[in-house]
């Protein structure tokens, strides 16, 4: 059994974040996203794993995450050259992939259900295809499923106009070779990509064993900003030990669950957990509040901050107004206030600099 994680694409829904670095690099409580993927493929047994990049961000990928070593996996990366759809992707990792049965897995998407018992289910019955399903509240915006009474699939569309159910695909699919052979016979579609669920259409018209099974907990696409808030508030509420590495000043009140990295120094300031921050930050005059990651190297001063996600070596001085669910980027600069805003909400691209006036 191998895998295929998908990390290249073009990011668009998570700019301007997406247009310095790879979304899949963006950290949720201070580890990619990436990552988590990576993390749960090994935990499931399989750790020969393929990994799709793209020319753009594929060097920082490779870099950041390594020949699999650190993860217990062997790593090997493939370039798609342009982002022609997930299909696509599978096409191109032919080589890597061969004959063997694989999972496919969204670089940007996280779950809580644990792979096993899925990938336990696909191997014993032998299946050609198991996806995995969700219900959501706006089906149009992803591949949909109608399912029989029995939980059988009868068919798949991508983004419907009018869907006929609410049962979204989950972006972690379980294949058999067969796929490929779907796949060298589909057409681009009106968007100009090669979709995995017209691949996975064909094996249902072709009566191949194809089967779904819904998620039973939560699942985050967190290629846009509120499933990444949610993905950082999820992982940081049920993952999240406290540990002190840091020097931790005058005054200073640190409540819950919080995690502070090394050479980190902490002010006269209150931090509520559960909170993450990175190594080398320094924090002072600062309330922190729950559901907070700060990268390393960040500067705070005076910062009010709750329910947000601070990218590497970002500064933010000075603002006297509570910032709430704001993803700010590396090396962001947001400096005094003259006059005071109300409330703000942020999503700051890498190296911008912001001044309220
Ligand atoms: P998407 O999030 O569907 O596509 P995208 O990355 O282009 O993002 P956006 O819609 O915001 O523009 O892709 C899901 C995952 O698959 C993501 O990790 C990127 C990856 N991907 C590829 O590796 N190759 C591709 O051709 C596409 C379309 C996506």
């Amino acid at each position: 059994m191998k895998a295929l994680i998908l990390s290249g694409g073009k990011g668009t829904r998570l700019r301007p974040l997406t247009y310095t670095g790879a979304k899949q690099l963006v950290p949720v409580a201070n580890k990619p996203i990436l990552w988590y993927g990576i993390e749960a493929l090994v935990s499931a047994g399989i750790t020969d794993i393929g990994i799709i990049i793209s020319p753009e961000t594929g060097t920082e990928i490779e870099k950041k995450t390594g020949d699999g070593s650190y993860f217990g996996a062997n790593i090997t990366y493939i370039r798609q050259d342009s982002p022609d759809g997930l299909a696509h992707a599978v096409k191109i990792a032919q080589p890597f992939l061969g004959d063997s049965p694989f999972v496919m897995y969204l670089g940007d998407n996280l779950i809580a259900d644990d792979l096993e018992q899925y990938l336990q289910e696909f191997v014993e019955k032998k299946l050609d295809a198991l996806i995995l399903l969700r219900k959501v509240s706006n089906p149009s915006a992803f591949g949909v499923a109608t399912v029989n009474e029995k939980g059988e699939v009868l068919a798949l569309v991508e983004k419907p106009k009018n869907p006929q159910s609410n049962l979204a695909l989950v972006g972690i699919y379980f294949f058999s070779s067969l796929i490929h052979n779907a796949i060298a016979n589909l057409k681009p579609s009106a968007r100009g990509e090669l979709e995995i669920t017209d691949a996975i259409q064909s094996l249902l018209e072709d009566k191949k064993l194809v089967s779904a099974r819904q998620l039973k907990n939560w699942w985050l696409d967190t290629g846009k900003k509120d499933d990444l808030l949610e993905a950082n508030r999820i992982i940081l509420d049920t993952d999240l030990e406290s540990e002190n590495l840091g020097i931790i000043e005058e005054n200073s009140q640190i409540i819950g669950r919080v995690k502070i990295g090394k050479n980190t120094q902490i002010i006269n300031s209150t931090i509520r957990g559960p909170v993450i921050i990175g190594e080398n930050c320094f924090l002072e005059n600062c309330f922190i509040g729950p559901y907070s990651s700060i990268a390393d190297n960040v500067k705070l001063s005076e910062t009010d901050l709750e329910h947000s996600v601070i990218l590497e070596s970002a500064e933010v001085v000075g603002i006297h107004q509570r910032i709430v669910d704001s993803v700010i980027g590396q090396r962001a600069k947001i400096h005094p206030a003259l006059k005071r805003p109300k409330a703000v909400s942020f999503m700051i691209g890498d190296d911008s600099q912001i001044e309220l006036i």
